[in-house]
């Protein structure tokens, strides 16, 4: 008999009841109900953690992180490993769990109404109630907080550098489609652009599909296009977007560019660099591209026309770069403040196409421009270089430029550079002089 029996037998006839003697803590019987016992971090985490981790679906993260990045790689295996792996990082606050910066992470999309934002709503608000639940009861558990540090190589995060994560952003993605395939749509004319007279024609024709530059802007353009069949990211070169302009694939539009012109260029290296960030296939800092983004664009229609072209011009892509005054320095600036550049006409003895606007990127200019309804030129004086691919360089190579052996002259101009397609700014082409 053990003591607590004893001194209950004893008492028993003075009125004495179990609980009241007995120090242990209470366990319940089948006639008790049961104390709700508050789950331990071990249980939260099996139970809302570990699904997260399993789950094939992508975490909310990819609302904004298209890779390098997700929810998933801050989980291990075990809940003691997962704590003690963000509390090194500094990702958790043990003195005020609801401040912890994994949990700022996750509610980056909070407050976001967009379309985008709402789809991942739900995923959000439960990944965060798991969090937040979670955290706070292994921050509250001593054991846990004292636990020794992990190795670094131990540590879970990110796959991927900083570097790529920022490249691998949605709000990136949509700035660089900005600056490439959105700012020449002018050389698509009316034709794919919403709303516009042409277009509306095409689409009584064609159908939706053709209304694919989307009056909405380029965010939504972009996000049209990815849910097309416009887009191959397995072969991003084979993509309609870019055989459509070659008429590769025969196009209602005809020959809208050429291997290796600017509208080429700006096509294929948008879409290489999309299919490698939807693949994850950007592994460190220096794989990610950066030529050309140091550059704004911009598309105009204002248009130069280079008229009487002679002969050894006929049928060759031609490239214009065009150079503004500036009065401060009584010279040339040396950074073009234009280009455009399109296959000259040999039968019509004519090369016209619109102009492209360049700015450096965190230039006054590109900002002003960015602001601007539609960016345009200031009347006056400008410089045009005119090169000609005689040997076909860039078709060969669609990365080449052209340089010095395709330089056939330079030509000073005056302009207001009106807008339109009958409006043009017309230079005799034998004023070009090297
Ligand atoms: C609403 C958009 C959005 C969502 C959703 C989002 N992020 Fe971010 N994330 C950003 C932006 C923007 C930055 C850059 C922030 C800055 O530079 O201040 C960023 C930066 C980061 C960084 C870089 C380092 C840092 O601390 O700034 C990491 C890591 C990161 N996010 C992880 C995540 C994880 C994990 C999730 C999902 C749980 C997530 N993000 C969800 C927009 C988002
Ligand atoms: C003169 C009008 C015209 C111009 C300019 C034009 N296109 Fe087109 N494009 C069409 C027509 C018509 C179609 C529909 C018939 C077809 O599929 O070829 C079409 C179809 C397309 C398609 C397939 C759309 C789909 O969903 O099936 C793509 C991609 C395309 N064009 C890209 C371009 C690009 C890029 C440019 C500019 C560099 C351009 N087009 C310039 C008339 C034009």
């Amino acid at each position: 008999m053990n003591r607590n029996a004893q001194v209950c037998l004893v008492v028993l006839l003075a009125g004495c009841s179990l609980g009241k003697i007995d120090s242990r803590p209470a366990i319940s019987s089948s006639d008790e109900k049961p104390v709700a016992a508050e789950p331990t971090p071990q249980e939260v985490f099996e139970k809302r953690i570990l699904p997260i981790f399993k789950s094939p679906d992508p975490s909310s993260c990819v609302e904004c992180h298209l890779a390098g990045v997700d929810l998933k790689n801050y989980i291990l295996p075990s809940h003691e490993q997962t704590f003690v792996s963000l509390r090194d990082q500094g990702l958790i606050d043990l003195e005020r769990p609801e401040n912890s910066k994994i949990l700022a992470l996750i509610q980056m999309g909070e407050g976001d109404k967009s379309g985008a934002a709402l789809i991942h709503q739900k995923t959000r608000e439960a990944e965060y109630d798991a969090f937040a639940d979670w955290v706070k009861r292994s921050a509250g558990d001593p054991r846990l907080r004292d636990l020794p540090k992990l190795d670094r190589a131990e540590l879970a995060g990110p796959k991927r550098p900083a570097e790529v994560i920022r490249h691998a952003r949605q709000d990136r993605l949509v700035a660089a489609f900005t600056n490439t395939i959105w700012s020449m749509r002018f050389r698509c004319m009316g034709c794919h652009t919403e709303g516009k007279a042409e277009n509306k024609k095409l689409v009584a024709k064609h159908g939706e599909r053709v209304a694919w530059f989307k009056a909405e802007g380029p965010e939504a353009t972009l996000a049209y296009l990815r849910s097309s069949n416009l887009i191959d990211v397995d072969q991003p070169e084979m993509s309609l977007l870019l055989r459509k302009p070659l008429n590769d694939v025969k196009h209602g539009g005809g020959i809208k560019i050429l291997p290796g012109d600017e509208g080429y260029k700006l096509i294929r290296g948008f879409l290489d660099d999309y299919a490698r960030i939807v693949k994850d296939q950007y592994n460190d800092a220096a794989s990610v591209p950066t030529a050309g983004t140091n550059q704004s664009r911009f598309g105009s229609d204002m248009w130069l026309k280079l008229a009487d072209t002679p002969d050894a011009w006929g049928d060759k892509l031609l490239q214009v770069r065009v150079y503004a005054w500036d009065a401060g320095k009584s010279s040339w600036e040396t950074e073009p403040i234009a280009t455009s550049d399109r296959a000259v006409w040999g039968k019509g003895r004519l090369w016209q196409h619109n102009l492209t606007l360049l700015a450096a990127s965190d230039s006054q200019r590109a900002m002003a421009w960015a602001r601007a309804a539609q960016p345009s030129l200031p009347r006056g004086r400008y410089l045009l270089k005119v090169h000609v691919d005689q040997s076909g360089r860039l078709a060969k190579d669609w990365t080449a430029t052209l340089g010095e052996d395709d330089y056939a002259g330079m030509a000073e101009i005056e302009s207001s550079w009106p807008e339109g397609y009958g409006k043009m700014t017309t230079v005799d082409a034998a004023k070009v002089r090297k």
